[in-house]
């Protein structure tokens, strides 16, 4: 269990295990002793964090993350298609934002007659899984992305030579889930199963498999490689391979 401030901060003057914190709530008291312990302000303090970390994340709704370390282009991409590309995710944030707001702004009486034939609120949840994955998965897929690739580590090795049997084999997956799909294939690991596996999407919000941590995400939409490559996917994928941060997929596994 993770430790909580709630248990931290106990004192001489309220000897409040865990076990005993436990008993006690089980039979309605917890209330009652965090009031009378001061614990109850502790525990207040943390809701109040939690608020602040909330807040905090909802006023950055609408700004897009910088990857300055691929802005001016790296080995393979060119820095024209990096920034188009990423003023193409800018505008994914924006429209997240935008369409979150409109969904907020819906009053009980205007959902009153919501249908899933059509109705402008459904309408913008459809939209809004949409423009959040674009927002989403376009952090992901810039994220891996370095001028500066370096091997992978021998635990990274072993753990995709654990998944897949060999380096071969997983980086044949890659290309042939990058190579099958329109829009992105992903390395996703799936908690329930603990299971490492490849994903395909055809667009932002399509086949998008529910509670899967992406681990690496290719963008493979022509936006992603056609002023440098064309039509060309295969090349397009030969150079990303060269430019993956292997850091980076690694510490999104640190959790397997
Ligand atoms: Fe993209």
């Amino acid at each position: 269990m993770p430790s909580s401030p709630l248990f931290e901060h106990s004192t001489e003057e309220t000897p409040l295990n865990r076990r005993d914190f436990f008993k006690l709530a089980g039979a309605g008291l917890s209330s009652l002793l965090l009031a009378s312990s001061g614990l109850g302000s502790l525990a207040q303090g943390a809701e109040a964090t939690k608020q602040d970390a909330c807040i905090k994340a909802e006023s950055e709704l609408g700004v897009a993350k910088r990857f300055p370390l691929i802005e001016q282009g790296i080995e393979g991409l060119s820095a024209k298609q990096i920034q188009a590309h990423l003023r193409l995710y800018e505008g994914y944030v924006k429209k997240y934002q935008s369409i979150s707001q409109e969904i907020k702004a819906f009053t009980p009486e205007q959902l009153a007659n919501v249908n899933a034939t059509y109705h402008p609120f459904r309408e913008l949840l459809v939209e809004e899984s949409f423009a959040l994955n674009g927002v989403l998965l376009h952090e992901e897929y810039f994220g891996i992305l370095t001028p500066d690739a370096k091997p992978m580590s021998s635990y990274l090795k072993s753990l995709l030579n654990q998944h897949f049997g060999s380096i071969e084999a997983f980086q044949a997956q890659l290309v042939a889930s990058a190579k099958a799909m329109r829009g992105w294939a992903i390395l996703g690991y799936c908690p329930r199963y603990k299971h490492l596996s490849f994903y395909g999407l055809d667009s932002h919000h399509m086949f998008s498999p529910v509670g899967v941590k992406p681990v690496l995400v290719v963008d493979v939409y022509e936006h992603a490689y056609l002023i440098d490559y064309g039509t060309d996917r295969a090349s397009y994928l030969n150079a990303l391979w060269k430019q993956i941060d292997w850091t980076v997929v690694e510490a999104r596994l640190s959790f397997v």
